[in-house]
């Protein structure tokens, strides 16, 4: 299903989008490969989703690529998934000056090797004033680990008299989380068909639309996002008002 021309102009593009990018394990085994097959995939169809959203409009796109649950799975497969990362976090650099991309990392990254740590850092330092697509990539990211991070500074604020228990606003907390500087996502994809949020950016998402795609993440593609955006497109978003 390609979208005709005129469907594409009637459609709504969400100025963010944060997808949950599940399904790779499966994809894999329907194939009779490894797990990591699906992740190569993956990581593949991804940097295709970066540029099917970038030439769409999209003007930010948050990913789930490692949660803080994660490292609970074989260490064989948070090896490959971390050389994915090694690979890409490297090889990006070029691809998103070329394409004017500016790419952030969220998460606590304190507990990622530190040659990661050091990618991570040159990626968002070569980018910084890129003036096209942000795209964030989650790793070791938890919504819950998020929100407790941001708790302790804010805690450490007060203790310091920077600030008082009275003064801490929502606004406040928002602006300590990770995504400080980013709003916060109008759609939420979940391939897969799993309806949950498995720790993803709870705060961030509390107005967001959220979609459910029944594909594996590695079959996701820019047809599937249209159908993403043609249903976000139909949604009315109240905010607690009445229309
Ligand atoms: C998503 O695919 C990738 C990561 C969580 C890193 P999965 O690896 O969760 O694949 P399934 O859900 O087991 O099929
Ligand atoms: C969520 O997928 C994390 C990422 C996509 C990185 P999982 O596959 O880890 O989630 P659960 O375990 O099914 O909830
Ligand atoms: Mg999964």
């Amino acid at each position: 299903m390609i979208l005709e021309e005129k469907d594409l102009a009637g459609l709504k593009i969400p100025q963010h989008v944060a997808i949950i990018m599940d399904g790779n394990g499966r994809w894999a085994k329907q194939r009779h490969m490894p797990r990591t097959y699906g992740h190569a995939k993956g990581a593949k169809v991804l940097e295709q989703t970066l540029e099917d959203c970038d030439s769409l409009g999209v003007k930010y796109l948050t990913v789930y690529a490692f949660s803080t649950e994660n490292w609970s799975r074989p260490l064989q497969e948070v090896q490959v998934i971390m050389n994915l990362f090694r690979d890409y976090l490297v090889s990006a650099v070029d691809k998103c000056m070329r394409n004017n991309v500016r790419c952030m990392v969220i998460g606590d990254r304190t507990r990622l090797s530190p040659d990661i740590i050091e990618s991570i850092n040159n990626l968002e330092n070569a980018t910084k004033d890129n003036t096209g697509i942000t795209f964030i990539v989650a790793i070791n990211y938890g919504g819950r680990d998020d929100l407790t991070r941001a708790v302790k500074k804010i805690a450490a604020d007060v203790q310091a008299g920077k600030t008082g228990p009275e003064d801490i606003t929502e606004q406040m907390i928002s602006d300590t989380l990770d995504t400080r500087t980013i709003p916060d996502p109008d759609l939420l994809i979940r391939t897969s068909g799993e309806q949950r949020l498995s720790n993803f950016l709870m705060w961030q998402l509390a107005y967001s639309e959220f979609y459910f795609a029944d594909v594996h993440w590695p079959d996701f593609n820019k047809d599937e996002l249209l159908k993403a955006f043609e249903k976000f497109s139909k949604r009315e978003r109240r905010y607690g008002n009445i229309k």
